[in-house]
């Protein structure tokens, strides 16, 4: 696995994936070690973040390594015209691997082409998310005690949200059951559903979020504001879901929810403080999670 890509979760098989979530249980159990000293990593953002990019950071800091980049392409040279290929060739020379969320969906697959050192997505566009899968992942396990046989409700922006289509990609491994709850805007793209089919993964989709009763996890998701064109279309759906505290009293007891963040309106902040509420330690196991995505790609285990 050594200087290798992290483009798509669906570039690792089921075992590399799992070798992943175990080392990030390692690094829950010992998130301090030197592991990446002298090892210069490159956080490139072209669009804002908040968890994605300062989790990485903080995983590359508990790992002994140094960080260069920008959160904010204004301030890189790609504001004056500098190509994709350009910058990733530059930083290429800088740094032994390259973290980067852009807007465009294969940016990140055209940047591992181009450059010298591995490349991780931070997330390209409404197409994939796998860092945060692999979160995610380790979320699920830890909460449930498993991966395989799980009913998984997603619901919100099914369509933009790039988090729910890793995810759903990874669970593949798994024997998932899902429920897709989205307006008719929103919907899982017809892609990921021919994914399911082809995976034999049963699958229902409704509009409403009447019933939540069988799930083992809920997955909200914020509707993306800034992959709609017309705004107009946005103010339609923007709050469209909303999970309140009263409709987790009759859920499966082992029912976690999670919520890639940030939330909008999509859930109340009267559900935080019940035990089935589970996004901020979600967002807290990014790091080890990270951590563990990182040293796998650089082979420094
Ligand atoms: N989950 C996630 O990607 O959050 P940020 O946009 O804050 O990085």
């Amino acid at each position: 696995m050594k200087n290798r890509n992290f483009v798509s979760i669906t570039d690792y098989t089921k075992d590399e994936i799992l070798e992943i979530l175990d080392l990030a249980e390692e690094f829950e159990q010992n998130p301090n070690q030197n592991i990446l000293e002298g090892k210069v990593i490159a956080t490139l953002f072209f669009e804002p973040s908040t968890r994605t990019r300062l989790s990485f950071e903080t995983a590359v800091n508990r790992l002994g390594g140094r960080i260069i980049g920008f959160s904010d392409a204004a301030t890189s040279s790609s504001s004056k015209g500098e190509t994709l290929k350009d910058t990733i060739t530059m930083v290429s020379n800088y740094a032994d691997l390259i973290i980067m969320r852009h807007p465009l969906e294969g940016a990140a697959r055209y940047a591992a082409e181009v450059a010298g050192v591995p490349i991780v997505n931070a997330g390209d566009g409404a197409n994939q998310h796998p860092s945060q899968t692999m979160l995610d992942l380790y979320s699920i396990r830890k909460t449930q005690g498993r991966l395989n046989n799980l009913k998984i409700t997603m619901v919100g922006d099914l369509k933009y949200g790039r988090t729910v289509h890793s995810l759903l990609m990874a669970m593949s491994h798994f024997n998932p059951t899902f429920d897709f709850i989205a307006p008719a805007e929103l919907q899982m793209p017809e892609e990921y559903k021919m994914f399911c089919r082809n995976h034999h993964i049963p699958y229902t989709e409704h509009a409403e979020m009447s019933d939540i009763s069988d799930a083992d996890i809920l997955y909200m998701t914020r509707v993306q504001k800034e992959r709609f064109q017309d705004l107009m279309e946005y103010e339609k759906v923007k709050n469209i879901y909303t999970l309140h505290n009263a409709m987790l009293e009759n859920t499966q007891p082992n029912l976690r929810v999670l919520h890639p963040l940030p939330r909008v309106n999509e859930i109340s902040c009267d559900v935080d403080d019940n035990p089935k509420a589970y996004y901020f330690q979600q967002a807290k196991n990014g790091v080890y999670a990270r951590q563990a995505i990182i040293s796998k790609v650089l082979g420094v285990r």
